[in-house]
Order: structure tokens, then sequence, then C-alpha cells
């Protein structure tokens, strides 16, 4: 049989830096375990702009749909700033997740007993904190119409839209009742149906799913500004948090810091299934390119070398390989390795990002 293919799209910034850590976890999947990938790498954000003029090329897009999973680092940067809005790094991104199709992006918050010290939250706020937000990832305001800047008389108008169908929200909300089936059995759904028609739909739609096929589960519901404030006052009254693309933004990176750092989130956005039974899959870290660290040797790769355990798990059923590199990340964690934002006290001194990328090696080889 041949190899499980993988496409990886190093990006701008801290990308590349983290995505070489990665390498070598998928390097010695295959020396160490016999689990061997045809990785195949392109260019994905400023750096395709830079080489291309354009932030995903369509060659590109099409490697993207024909692979089993793709890894992408991060994109984005202030030298493109100034861009317009239709070849901006950022667009390339979209136009994976919108043309793969993924809705389901999963981003699991879970804070490691090393770590938790480190938040920036009381200790017994976050201690064995494990929750999964499920963000729609495909339509909303990101996606919606009309949009864009036009001018009325002497005023310039921004405008954004934001738009669900009943079957875009029915989709998502099954992925976040599935998987909660498998963890602890809790949804709690996070809209704004007190001031968003959109809201309103949200949470009718969500009802309508949970009572006709998941009426096991526990479903909850809370406006997103509440949820905002519960995250950080009590985050483990939650398992899985539902919400839309916008939200799930917001919601996921201030989640980052209930874990420590943004350093540390990985995420797994998933469509649906392909020919082989497994979903179309795209696995990247929460954090963005971190323009203020790149070319340092700063960074911390573990969101990135998490979320290709995500692969591991989602794409490839290999469960058990994902369960040893999450244990190998928080071996090196509890023996004190910390990359520069894990860093609180002073005295302790930080490791580099290939460092921090050898050690998880190194538990990587001890745990066979
Ligand atoms: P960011 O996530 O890049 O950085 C926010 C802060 O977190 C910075 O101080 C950064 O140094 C720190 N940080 C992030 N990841 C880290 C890591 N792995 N290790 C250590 N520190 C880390 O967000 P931003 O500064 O708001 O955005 C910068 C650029 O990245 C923008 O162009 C934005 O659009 C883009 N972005 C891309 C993605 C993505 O590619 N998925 C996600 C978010 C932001
Ligand atoms: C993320 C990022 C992206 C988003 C940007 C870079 C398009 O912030 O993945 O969280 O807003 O979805
Ligand atoms: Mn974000």
């Amino acid at each position: 049989m041949s190899n499980p293919t993988l496409l990886i799209l190093p990006g701008d910034g801290i990308g590349p830096e983290v995505m070489t850590e990665v390498r070598k976890v998928i390097d010695w999947m295959g020396s160490s375990r016999g689990i061997s990938f045809d990785v195949s790498e392109a260019l994905v954000g400023g750096a395709s702009y830079d080489a291309h003029g354009t932030p995903l090329t369509d060659e590109t897009m099409e490697q993207a749909q024909s692979v089993d999973a793709v890894l992408l680092g991060a994109v984005g940067g202030p030298k493109y700033d100034d861009l317009d809005f239709s070849v901006k790094p950022e667009r390339g991104l979209l136009r994976l997740r919108k043309e793969m199709d993924l809705y389901a992006n999963l981003r699991p918050a879970q804070c490691f007993d090393a770590l938790a010290d480190f938040s920036s939250l009381k200790k017994d706020v976050v201690a064995g904190l494990d929750i999964m937000i499920i963000r729609e990832l495909t339509s909303g305001i990101y996606f919606g119409e009309p949009r864009g800047i036009i001018t009325e008389g002497n005023e310039r108008i921004g405008i954004n839209t934001q738009r669900y169908t009943e079957s875009e929200i029915a989709r998502v909300a099954r992925s976040a009742f599935e998987l909660a089936r498998k963890r602890g059995n809790k949804v709690c759904s996070m809209e704004k149906a007190n001031v968003m028609e959109s809201g309103v739909l949200w949470r009718r739609v969500v009802t309508e799913v949970h009572e006709a096929e998941y009426s096991d589960v526990e479903l909850s519901h809370m406006y997103a500004d509440a949820g905002a404030m519960q995250l950080c006052r009590w985050p483990k009254q939650f398992d899985v948090i539902v919400t839309d693309n916008l939200f799930g933004d917001l919601l996921s990176d201030a989640a980052a810091m209930l874990t420590g750092s943004l350093g540390m989130l990985p995420s797994a956005s998933l469509g649906a299934p392909m020919s082989n039974g497994r979903p179309k899959a795209l696995y990247e870290p929460v954090h963005g390119s971190a323009p203020d660290i790149a070319g340092q040797g700063k960074a911390n790769p573990i969101a990135c070398i998490l979320s290709f355990a995500m692969a591991l798990r989602y794409s490839f059923d290999l469960g058990e390989e994902a369960t040893r590199v999450e244990q190998a990340v928080e071996k090196v964690l509890a023996d004190g390795l910390r990359t520069a934002d894990l860093i609180g006290e002073e005295g302790v001194s930080p490791v580099s990002t290939s460092a921090m990328g050898d050690a998880i090696i190194a538990a990587l080889d001890a745990s066979v």
C-alpha cells in the first residue's frame, strides 16, 4: 500500500520555524515507528505572494484537495498590511478552508499540569482543564455577502454580512455532538440570539438537531459574551463549545491563555469524509506568524507539533501515536523546558525553538 500523503505549507514568519520542528517528528515516525508519509511542500500566504503574486496558486489548491492531510504553519505579517484585500496572505488560508469545505474547526484547550502555575488565571481554575471549542469555519461574517468598502455621499462605509444557512449550522452542530459523545457528553452552544437573527436561527437549529438525533448529550446555550466571561471565570464547566466563525476565533484565542500560551494551541479543520472515509483535513496551530519574534529562534513549536498529533488521530487513525506525541510534549514540559513565551519567573532561561523540538524527539525516543 502506498504511504499516506501530507502537504506542508509553512507560510510566513514563525510558520517555517515551527514547521521545521514538526518535520523532525514526521521523520521520527518514519524511522522509529515505520509510519512513513509522502510529504510535499508548497508556498502559502505572503511567501506565495512574493513568489507568484497570489497567496495561493491554483496548483497548490489542487494539491491540497488531493492529499490525505494538509499541515499549515501560519500566514501574514506587517509587510503585507497594505496589500489589496484580494491578495492578502490571510486570503490564501481562507480560500483553503472554503474550497476544501473545512466547516468544523476543532480547537482543544488543554492545560498541561506543568503549566498550571503559568496561566494568568489561578491554578485551580485551569489545572486539569480539557475543553474543545468547535468553531464553524466556512461561513458567517467571514464569507457573507454583501461585503466591501463603499462610498455614499461623503461617507465611506465598511460592510460585512453575518449569514448562516440552517444546513451550515446543522452540520457543525452534528460534529459537536459526535465529539461530545466521545468526551464528557456535554455541548454548550454560543451565539448572540438576543441581538442577531442569525443567532436565533443558530439556537433553533442546534436545538432541533439535538432533539432529533442527540438527546443523550447534555445541551446548553449561552450568549457568546457571557460565554467569554464564563471561560475566564470557571472554564472547567465546559466540555465541548460550538460556536460560529467569528465568535470561535475570539473565544479560542482567549482559551489559549488558559493553557499558558497561544504557542500551545493546536487545531484541526475537518470537512466531509472523502472516498476513503477520512475527512478532508487541514491542521494548523491557532497562533499566527508572530512577526514580533520571527527569525529569532524563540517561537514555541508545540502548537504546531500538537497539530500534527491531531492529524495522526483524525486523518490517519493513529490515536496511539498521537498520544505518544502528546505525552512527549508533556514530558519535556514536566522536565522544565520552556520556550520564551512560557517563562514567567526570573532565573529560568528559555530554550530555542529547535532545542524544544530536539527535546521532544528525545522524549519520543525514550517512549519506545
Ligand atoms: P499572533 O498569533 O501571530 O501573535 C500574537 C502574540 O502571540 C505575539 O506576541 C506572538 O509573539 C505570540 N505568539 C504567537 N505564537 C507564538 C508561538 N508559537 N510561540 C511564542 N509566541 C507566540 O497574532 P497577531 O500578532 O495578531 O498576528 C500576526 C499575523 O499573523 C497577522 O498577519 C495575522 O493575520 C496572522 N495570523 C495568522 C494566523 C494563521 O495563519 N492561522 C492566525 C492568527 C493570526
Ligand atoms: C485564525 C486566524 C485566521 C482567522 C486569519 C489569519 C484568517 O486568526 O486561524 O484564528 O481569523 O480565522
Ligand atoms: Mn485567530
